[in-house]
């Protein structure tokens, strides 16, 4: 059985709309599965759905982390047992800077694991971890002491997302457009971030519009996202083939 599994998993918005139309995935640690589909085909719905965010939703079918059906599970929970999403407009939190914000996240993830019981990562390994952290994601220890995301570029915050995840050591990522805005040196370091991270104890789901990033992080599995349904499976090989000829002749299936 694979670590993240969703079984005919349908999302809809506070309002009712259906967004998310049956969806069957298996992620495993040591995979790399890239979502690729056109704007508003609910990518990002189905992100959110899996970390568990309130305003999403699930009318039918199952999400089974490691086996447990967390389908209702709060979106702390999920993340305590190794779920993380990466934002794809990640939101400026004024007040909480980024060291102390990571350091409540990891100290929770701790206390969780260790059945309840306080077990605080003492401040020094804590900072030399989050220093290594940054010089290698070449995030500028400027930001450390910033309030998150609170006036940060574009790429500052995709990078501050990729620190969350080193950070936090999750054992399924899901990458919610992480590339967009990028530029070219900071695309490489994002994606060789994840890369490292993905090993017997980390897979990731990528979901990105552009095949440049899995140029960096190949992927094992590319499905195809269109009108809230994975449409065609493949290997990396599908990215390319979608960069050649687009969405238009599934739209036309999904609609
Ligand atoms: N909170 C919300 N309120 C209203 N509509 C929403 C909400 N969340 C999503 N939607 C709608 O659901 C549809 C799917 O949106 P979603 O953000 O999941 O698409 P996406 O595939 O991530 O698109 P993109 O590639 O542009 O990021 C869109 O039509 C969007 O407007
Ligand atoms: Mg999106």
């Amino acid at each position: 059985m694979a670590l993240l599994e969703l079984k005919n998993l349908h999302v809809a918005l506070e309002d009712g709309t259906e967004i998310v139309r049956g969806v069957d995935l298996a992620v495993d640690t040591n995979e790399v599965h890239a979502i690729m589909g056109p704007n508003g085909s609910g990518k990002s719905t189905l992100a959110y759905a899996i970390a568990g965010h309130p305003a999403y939703e699930i009318t039918e079918g199952q999400i089974l982390l490691d086996g447990e059906d967390v389908t209702e599970a709060g979106a702390d929970d999920r993340a305590q047992q190794g779920l993380f999403l990466a934002f794809q407009y990640p939101h400026a939190v004024p007040g909480v800077t980024v060291t102390n914000f990571l350091r409540t996240a990891i100290n929770s993830i701790r206390k969780a694991r260790a059945g309840g019981v306080e077990d605080p990562l003492p401040v020094k390994e804590f900072r030399n971890e989050l220093y290594a952290q940054m010089d290698r994601l070449k995030v500028s220890r400027e930001l450390a002491s910033r309030y998150l995301n609170d006036g940060f570029s574009g790429g500052e915050k995709k990078r501050v997302e990729i620190l969350q995840m080193a950070m936090l050591k999750p054992r399924i990522a899901v990458l919610d457009e992480t590339d967009s805005g990028l530029d070219i040196d900071a695309l490489k370091i994002v994606a060789s971030g994840v890369k490292e991270l993905v090993s017997p104890s980390m897979g990731a789901l990528v979901i990105t519009h552009y095949q440049r990033i899995l140029n960096y992080i190949q992927p094992d599995f590319v499905h195809v996202f269109v009108g809230g349904r994975i449409v065609k499976e493949g290997g990396p090989e599908l990215a390319l083939e979608l960069e050649a000829s687009g969405y238009e002749q599934w739209e036309k299936v999904a609609a």
